[in-house]
C-alpha cells in the first residue's frame, strides 16, 4: 500500500477514535439572535432552499471532503453521497491524490448520482506536482461539478513527511481556475482563511471559498496522534471559524462556506447570518456513517435542518434571505 493510501486510512481511524476536536471555541457562541416570542409564521412554511454555483439545493449544507483512495473509503463516500443526494445538499470527496498515484482507486471516489452536486478534491500543493490535464482528469473521472482545492500548510508543517515549500502555489491555483472546465472552490482544513488570502483567492479566479476555521477537527491534533511531534503546540492554531467568516464576508463577493466545528443547525444559522452561503461539516457525518450507514447520515443532516429551521422560525426569518438580516443581540 502506498504512503498516501495508508495515511488516509490512519486519518479516518484517528478522527473516529481519538480526541481531535479543537479545545477552543469556533467563535459562534459569542453570537446570539434576538428571539421573537411571537414568530407570526408557520414553522412548516419556513423555507431552507437555496442555490449554490447555479445548482438548486434543498438546504444550505455541505458535507466537506474527507476520504477516498483505500478500500473502505468506497463505502464511506458512497453512503454519505447517497444521504446527501436524498437530502438535497452538497457532497465533496476527500483528496484525490491517491488516484493520481494509482488510477484503479478512482472507484473509491466515483459516487456521482442523480441530483447530487459532487465536488472533487485535491491539495493545493499537488498543483505543483501534477499537470493541468491530470487535474482535469480528477474531475472528469468522477463526473464532479466542482473541484475543491485544499490549503493545509499547518498540517504539512507538523507532518514529518509533509510538503514544506509553498512558494508559487497561488499562481498554480490561478492557472487551474483558468484551465478547468468546472468551478474551483478553495478551502482550508480547519485552521481558517483570513481576509488577505480570501482576496487573493478571489483574484485568482476561485468561485467559492470554505473558510474552514478552528474549533472543530484539528489537523495538528490528528498529526500529533500519528507521530507525537509539535501537533499539540499547534492544536488550536489558526482563526476561529466565526472570525474567519466575518472578515472574509466583508471583503469578497464569491459565495462563502463556513466549516470548522459547525455542530448544530443553530451554529449553521449563525454562519449564514454572518455571510455564509452554505454551512459545512466533516467529522459528524463520518461518525454518523460509521454508526448507521446512509440512514445515520440522513438523520444527522435532518437534525441540522430541523435546528436551522427552528432558529429561523424563532427569529421571524421565513427564508434564508431573511435570516441573513435577522437581528442579533448586542
Ligand atoms: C476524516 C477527515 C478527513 C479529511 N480529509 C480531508 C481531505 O482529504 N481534503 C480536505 O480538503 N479536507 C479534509 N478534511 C477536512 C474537512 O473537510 C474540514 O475542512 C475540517 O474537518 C473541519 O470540519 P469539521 O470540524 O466539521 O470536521 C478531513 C476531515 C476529516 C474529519
Amino acid at each position: 500500500m502506498k504512503q498516501t493510501q495508508k495515511r488516509k486510512g490512519e486519518h479516518v481511524d484517528i478522527v473516529l477514535n481519538q480526541d481531535v476536536q479543537g479545545h477552543q471555541s469556533n467563535g459562534f457562541d459569542a453570537i446570539r439572535f434576538n428571539y421573537y416570542a411571537l414568530p407570526e409564521q408557520d414553522f412548516h412554511a419556513v423555507n431552507l432552499e437555496t442555490t449554490f454555483l447555479g445548482h438548486a439545493l434543498k438546504a444550505p449544507f455541505m458535507v466537506t471532503g474527507m476520504t477516498g483512495g483505500y478500500t473502505d473509503a468506497q463505502k464511506i463516500n458512497s453512503e454519505i453521497a447517497q444521504a446527501c443526494a436524498q437530502e438535497g445538499i452538497v457532497f465533496a470527496v476527500g483528496s484525490q491524490r491517491a488516484m493520481l498515484e494509482d488510477p484503479t482507486l478512482s472507484k473509491t471516489y466515483a459516487v456521482k448520482q442523480k441530483g447530487l452536486f459532487l465536488c472533487g478534491n485535491i491539495g493545493a500543493y499537488q498543483l505543483k506536482q501534477y499537470s493541468l490535464k491530470q487535474i482535469q482528469w480528477l474531475v472528469d473521472a468522477i463526473n464532479a461539478d466542482a473541484l475543491c482545492i485544499h490549503l493545509n500548510p499547518l498540517q504539512e508543517a507538523v507532518q514529518p513527511e509533509g510538503d514544506k515549500n509553498w512558494n508559487g502555489i497561488l499562481a498554480k491555483i490561478a492557472d487551474t481556475c483558468d484551465a478547468l472546465r468546472v468551478p474551483v472552490i478553495a478551502k482550508e482544513v480547519g485552521a481558517g482563511i483570513n481576509v488577505t488570502i480570501a482576496k487573493e483567492l478571489q483574484k485568482a479566479g476561485v468561485k467559492a471559498i470554505d473558510v474552514s476555521g478552528t474549533g472543530g477537527t484539528s489537523w495538528s491534533a490528528v498529526e500529533h496522534h500519528r507521530h507525537g511531534l509539535s501537533g499539540d503546540v499547534f492544536w488550536d492554531f489558526g482563526i476561529p471559524t466565526a472570525s474567519a467568516l466575518a472578515q472574509c464576508a466583508k471583503a469578497v463577493k464569491v459565495p462563502l462556506i463556513a466549516s470548522g466545528g459547525i455542530r448544530s443547525g443553530l451554529e449553521a444559522a449563525k454562519a449564514i447570518r454572518l455571510g455564509a452561503t452554505l454551512a459545512g461539516a466533516a467529522s459528524p457525518f463520518i461518525k454518523a456513517q460509521q454508526h448507521a450507514g446512509v440512514s445515520g447520515v440522513r438523520q444527522a443532516i435532518q437534525k441540522y435542518k430541523h435546528e436551522l429551521k427552528t432558529t429561523m422560525f424563532l427569529t421571524r426569518s421565513k427564508d434564508l434571505n431573511a435570516l441573513k438580516k435577522a437581528e442579533l443581540l448586542k
